[in-house]
């Protein structure tokens, strides 16, 4: 299903170095005794989650059958779960209905102008998910889109159309679900947002989007219980091998991938790691590339740039079609030394090269394989990173499950446009600003 690689020389000098900070960190998690562990939620959620599993497959077919179009609306931990699998899973070039479209991820105008014109020219829903309940960007975007929703549908009928996930008891997201009576999941109190993909956050968006959820979480319980069942497991070797690297003065993790259809996952991975482990001066910067498209761009500095970074290659052995290089009897490109050749075939040899390269580099290097790209092996990689993620801030010292320090923009952002309760702070923000 997945499974992780690194050269037995590096294995032994990090197994070295770190095999008792990585025992430790696993205990501390699976005793749940560490920083942050009223926020454990996400290590069972492949099992509890079951208890809504038939409610969202239900409520997923029903807006199937009503929308052409479905707008997914949420940010960071709230949105990249769901896009990251639908984007793996789904076929790039497909009329397939309904589209899944995404808003609510950042503030550009223009985007919402051509996104509510669209919208009046095709039959939609709304998926809005917010845990807070109260961020920003998300809420901007529900209010235009619940409104053009209500104009175009009337209410009665938009509330047939619209379905939130937020938090149990709390927020204006929660408010507001009660006061119109929407169909609303709960994000348990215990998950936090970006450990939340594999609860209703991300799972109906997946099932909306025509992905089998029940094997998406088989493969996360499968997962679950190999990291549960042993100290000794893969996902705790990851951040074991990660700490290493960052001890040895390397503080850029590169996850890269030949398969473009992972870039979401790229993003989610790095939005999970970024807000869990970069506090305190501390932390890996996460970084992503999708090969070979990056290798044209960003791999010249990986070659032969500063040394500053290890690489994570994620490699899927597996395709689901076939596409094979014909052969051109006048051979005019000179590309029939490659005919009979499928591309995957060329992909794995650009692969198997560029590993080559950046050891040749000095770059370290660990690789997670996935057999293929389907359901059950992305909700075991879903998995495999949270869980290695909650171990590798362990190991740091860092609370994995806080994220303090996405307040600075946001309280500065409320100061500059005047949200009451912010004056005095506005005065003072307004005089800081900087020439730029
Ligand atoms: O991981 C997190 O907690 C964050 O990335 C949140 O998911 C993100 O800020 C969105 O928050 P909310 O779901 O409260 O709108």
């Amino acid at each position: 299903m997945i499974t992780l690689k690194i050269n037995q020389n590096l294995h032994q000098k990090a197994f070295s170095s770190m095999e008792n900070k990585r025992i430790k960190s696993v205990q501390t998690l699976h005793n749940r005794t560490g920083e942050g562990n009223d926020y454990l939620g996400w290590m069972d959620l492949p099992v509890t989650v079951n208890a809504v599993e038939e409610n969202i497959i239900s409520t997923a077919n029903y807006l199937r059958n009503i929308s052409e179009c479905i707008v997914v609306i949420g940010i960071g931990g709230s949105y990249l779960g769901a896009r990251a699998v639908i984007s793996a899973l789904k076929n790039d070039f497909t009329d397939e209905k309904p589209e899944i479209i995404y808003a609510g991820h950042h503030l550009s105008e223009d985007y919402y102008v051509d996104l509510l014109q669209y919208l009046n020219t095709v039959n939609y829903s709304l998926i809005v998910i917010s845990k807070s309940g109260t961020t920003t960007e998300p809420a901007i975007a529900f209010r235009l889109l619940k409104q053009h929703c209500e104009m175009k549908y009337g209410t009665a009928e938009a509330k047939n159309r619209i379905v939130c996930i937020t938090d149990a008891r709390k927020g204006i997201l929660k408010e507001i679900a009660q006061k119109e009576k929407y169909t609303t999941f709960e994000i348990p109190d215990n998950v936090g947002g970006r450990y939340s993909a594999l609860s209703p956050v991300g799972l109906l968006p997946i099932a909306l989007a025509g992905c089998d959820i029940h094997a998406l979480l088989m493969g996360a319980k499968t997962m679950q219980q190999q990291c549960l069942s042993s100290e000794n497991n893969r996902a705790s070797h990851y951040a074991m091998y990660r700490n290493y690297f960052l001890k040895q003065g390397l503080n850029i993790e590169v996850l890269s991938a030949f398969e473009p259809k992972l870039h979401y996952l790229i993003e989610w991975w790095k939005q999970l790691y970024a807000e869990s482990e970069g506090k305190n001066g501390k932390g890996i910067f996460p970084a992503g590339m999708i090969f070979t498209t990056d290798l044209h761009s960003l791999g010249q500095y990986m070659q032969d740039g500063q040394r500053m970074m290890f690489e994570t290659i994620l490699s899927v052995s597996s395709q689901k079609k076939e596409c094979i290089i014909p052969c051109l009897e006048n051979d005019e490109d000179k590309l029939n030394f490659l005919s009979g050749k499928k591309i995957s075939d060329i992909n794995n040899a650009a692969e198997k090269a560029t590993i080559l390269a950046h050891q040749q580099g000095n770059i370290p290097i660990m690789k997670i394989i996935i057999e293929l790209l389907n359901e059950k092996n992305m909700g075991a990689l879903i998995y495999f990173f949270e869980y290695s993620c909650a171990v590798s801030a362990y190991m740091l010292g860092i609370n994995p499950f806080d994220q303090p320090g996405v307040e600075a923009y946001k309280n500065n952002m409320f100061a500059l446009l005047d949200k009451p309760g912010y004056e005095q702070k506005s005065q003072q923000v307004k005089q800081n600003l900087s020439d730029l």
